[in-house]
């Protein structure tokens, strides 16, 4: 199959901002601010019934009941944000649309008039909405799968709709259609996408203004990236390297850099994987798949920033031509490199990737993401990704972001001790430091190709970039759950758009 996918992102519906929804067609979100519905709300007897529940103001509570408007009954959901709490408006508005999921209503209208919500809030409260009734089905053969979304419109009824329409337009919509098409990259089967056609995907984010180049195998054998292309040997796909530039700063100012792994298929190589959950695999690119709808989200929004977007694509597969356990290859940076596991390979792919992509473009900072270890799995499940750094600022500036985004992260220690389970007596190192400790000697290795100068961190998300079915939140209901997008973009946001 050599088919080039619609670069389109998977739309989901349409959001409106409004400031008085008195008639509610399809169902009704009432956020009940401190014991009261808002202004806006008609319909009678919600006190009532309200009353009869039980419900109160603590921050949580929820019911849901139908209402009469006009001549027909409306599904109402109520969900309390008590006093002084934080309230997560995307939540609660998630947690809705997958309750109306396969109930047949198109339409949802939110109700935060009244309340005090800002902007912000009510921005989110659409994003909520459309992040929940995502789904894949691009395979489904039957248009009317059970599993369908059902919204196909979300009207937020709030206080200041320009301004909420604003927060949309300019950041909060174009970040969520990163995730989307993040999700849609992590997503597709590995017989679908593969190096080659990600890469003529992603040339289409030159329609939005940023500058795609993409290396193939010739010219990364020139720039002697032996260290990725090793990974390659095996699969009958070519490598590439994809370099996506969004030059929203000033000129002259140094780059943010982001780094993905893009391991279209990880089979493991000739160490080869068991069968079970194999075809989770599909989902090792997650890391590309961040920084590629970052680079998206960035260029949609305009952002006053030059932000470099590198991914290795490469497909890792067993074979007569594939590379054994003990090879020795040399990276882009003349250290060698002992592949003691050929299933050991995103590291080997951000190695040349981070060499390559710093020493060119001497980025301010570097931040990569892979699905790069099963032991950060073991370590912080599904909830955080892994957070490595060589720059105590740099890993605080990440923090704050992913506080901030939602898209949570949590640092664990590097040093002199782990790298060293690392050397080899063979060559420069060996591609895995045992089992113990393995994030973190994942981790050392790659800060072995990251030079002294560039404040770098490293975020190993195969625990968040792709979920299994039961760990996922309300807003995901999907594999590929787009995992820092919206990480990467507020990081950008705070600290290099002035
Ligand atoms: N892609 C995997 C890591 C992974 C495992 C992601 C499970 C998501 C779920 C990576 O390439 C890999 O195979 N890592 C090995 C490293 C080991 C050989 C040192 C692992 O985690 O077992
Ligand atoms: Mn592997
Ligand atoms: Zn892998």
């Amino acid at each position: 199959m050599t088919d080039i996918l619609p670069f389109a992102v998977t739309e989901t519906i349409d959001v409106e901002f409004v400031s008085d929804a008195a008639a509610t067609e399809g169902a009704a979100l009432v956020i009940a601010t401190k014991g009261k519905f808002g202004p806006h709300y008609t319909h009678a007897g919600l006190d009532a019934v309200a009353k009869a529940t039980g419900f109160s103001n603590k921050t949580g509570q929820t019911f849901s009941t139908y209402a009469a408007d006009g001549n027909s009954a409306v599904r109402v959901f109520v969900q309390a944000r008590g006093s002084n709490d934080v309230f997560d408006y995307e939540m609660a508005v998630a947690k809705t649309a997958k309750a109306l999921r396969g109930s047949g209503t198109g339409s949802l209208t939110v109700h935060l008039a009244g309340s005090d919500s800002s902007p912000d809030d009510a921005a989110r409260a659409a994003v909520g909405a459309r992040l929940a009734t995502y789904s894949f089905n691009r395979h489904k053969s039957k248009a009317t799968a059970p599993k369908k979304p059902a919204l196909k419109r979300v009207r937020i009824a709030c206080d200041d709709p320009a301004a909420a329409r604003d927060a949309y337009d300019n950041y909060y919509g174009p970040v969520t259609d990163g995730i989307v098409f993040a999700r849609d990259l992590v997503n597709e089967p590995p017989n679908v996408i593969y190096p080659e056609n990600y890469a003529a995907r992603l040339r289409g984010l030159t329609d939005l203004g940023v500058e795609v180049e993409v290396l193939g195998e010739a010219e990364m054998e020139e720039l002697g990236m032996h260290s990725l292309l090793g990974v390659g040997k095996g699969s009958t796909r070519d490598s590439q390297l994809v370099v996506m530039r969004w030059n929203g700063g000033k000129d002259g100012d140094a780059p943010a850099m982001i780094v993905g792994k893009g391991v279209t298929f990880d089979s493991g190589g000739i160490s080869l994987k068991p069968g079970a959950n194999m075809w989770d695999m599909k989902g090792d690119m997650g890391g590309s798949a961040a920084v590629s709808g970052s680079m998206m989200a960035l260029a949609k929004r305009k952002a006053k920033a030059n932000v470099i977007g590198i991914v290795g694509l490469v497909e890792n597969m067993p074979d007569g031509s594939a590379q054994n356990p003990g090879d020795i290859v040399t990276s882009m940076s003349g250290q060698t490199i002992e592949v003691q596991n050929t299933d050991a390979e995103g590291r080997l792919v951000l190695a040349d990737a981070l060499h390559y992509g710093i020493t060119k473009y001497k980025p301010a900072a570097c931040v990569d993401l892979a699905t790069l270890t099963g032991a950060i799995i073991v370590s912080l499940g599904h909830e955080h990704a892994g957070l490595f750094s060589n720059d105590d600022g740099l890993a605080e500036q990440l923090s704050l972001a992913g506080e901030a985004s939602t898209d949570k992260i949590w640092r664990l220690p590097m040093g002199e001790s782990y790298d060293k389970l690392l050397n080899s007596p063979n060559a420069d190192m060996k591609n895995i430091g045992g089992r113990a400790a393995g994030s973190i000697t994942a981790a050392q290795f790659l800060k072995r190709f990251v030079g002294k100068d560039t404040p770098w961190a490293h975020l190993d998300i195969a625990g968040t970039g792709m979920k299994p079915s039961g760990r996922h939140d309300a807003r995901e209901s999907t594999f590929g759950t787009g995992f820092g997008v919206r990480l990467l973009n507020r990081w950008i946001a705070s600290n290099y758009e002035g």
